[in-house]
């Protein structure tokens, strides 16, 4: 075996904890700043497809709340419903980015979403020592709809009238981590399928969170080959009319300016395809993927 002289060996044995050490201080502040505070995560199931990246997302989660910020977890699960309609022999169709829903198409949802899904996420969780606890809209009353504007033509899809906050507030103060799949009800018995980025906009808006997270499986809102590093509203507007932000990107792009336009500080779209995204959004100066802001916010000195 060859050995090293003294002084190259000491360097081969600090190096790596130098290097290591500058970056968990970076992470201080901003443990510090977040502390107690509601970050709204909205998990997409476009994000959930391969195992060890679930269970980087899971650890990322667990890791927030053990330094103290309140999570707020709120899933889509449009591959999974998908599926599991098509065994059935259900067909899925969607317009601008929504699932049309039917009686039929709502218990597959609940059977999906709010069944396997949700509680794969609960267990997930559970393994990397966090504590979560699957939640719907139709738990506690929590997420109140009405009739999406598209009725007509997208059934049974709703929009949040109001979300009520009480479990959700109870849950969180215990310490544990909901798992909201974005079912809703209203007063004259029926349920509604929400698209989960507009619930989890509502929800983070009624929780006045510090921030609302998008994880999907982009690197961050593409023009071309181009990932932007911020999206104003009349840019998204522009965007969506070309035709180049399209499909489940719209009704994402318009809850999260809906989102900011209500006081939520800061809106994120980050990559759930990348190894512990979430931890270096939140922690790092630099941040990754896309961040939604005020038309005058210039993108060089973004406070993220
Ligand atoms: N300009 C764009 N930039 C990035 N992605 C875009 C753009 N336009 C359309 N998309 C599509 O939007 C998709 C993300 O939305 P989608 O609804 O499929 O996923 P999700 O919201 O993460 O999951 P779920 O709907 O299950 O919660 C991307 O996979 C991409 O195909
Ligand atoms: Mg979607």
């Amino acid at each position: 075996m060859e050995t090293l002289p003294c002084n190259e060996l000491n360097l081969a044995r600090t190096a790596p904890h130098a290097a290591i050490g500058p970056v968990l201080i970076e992470a201080l502040p901003y443990i510090r700043k977040f502390e107690g505070k509601t970050f709204v995560i909205k998990y997409g199931g476009a994000a959930m497809k391969d195992s060890s990246l679930k269970s980087s997302f899971a650890q990322n989660v667990t890791l927030l709340r053990k330094v103290g910020i309140k999570i707020v977890l709120v899933h889509g699960g449009g591959d999974a419903i998908t599926k599991t309609a098509e065994k059935l022999g259900i067909a899925s169709r969607f317009l601008h980015g929504r699932r049309v829903t039917d009686k039929e198409m709502i218990s597959v949802i609940q059977m999906t979403l709010a069944g396997k899904v949700n509680q794969d996420i609960v267990q997930l969780i559970s393994e990397h020592g966090g504590k979560a606890v699957g939640v719907t809209g139709l738990d506690a009353d929590t997420i109140k709809a009405l009739p999406h504007p598209n009725a007509e033509t997208l059934g049974l899809v709703g929009e949040v009238e109001q979300i009520n906050t009480g479990y959700i507030d109870l849950l969180c103060g215990a310490g544990l981590i909901p798992v909201i799949a974005p079912t809703g009800f209203d007063d004259k018995g029926n349920i509604y399928n929400i698209n989960a980025d507009d619930a989890a906009s509502g929800i983070a808006i009624a929780l006045k969170a510090e921030k609302l997270i998008y994880v999907s499986d982009v690197a961050g809102i593409h023009v071309g080959d181009r990932i932007l590093k911020t999206i104003s509203k009349g840019e998204a507007a522009d965007f969506i009319e070309q035709g180049i932000i399209s499909g489940g990107m719209i009704p994402k792009v318009l809850s999260a300016f809906k989102t900011l336009d209500s006081g939520v500080g800061k809106v994120h779209l980050i990559d759930g395809k990348s190894t512990h995204s979430l931890l270096l959004e939140i922690f790092t100066h630099e941040g990754v993927g896309t961040q939604f802001v005020a038309e005058q916010e210039s993108d060089q000195f973004l406070n993220r």
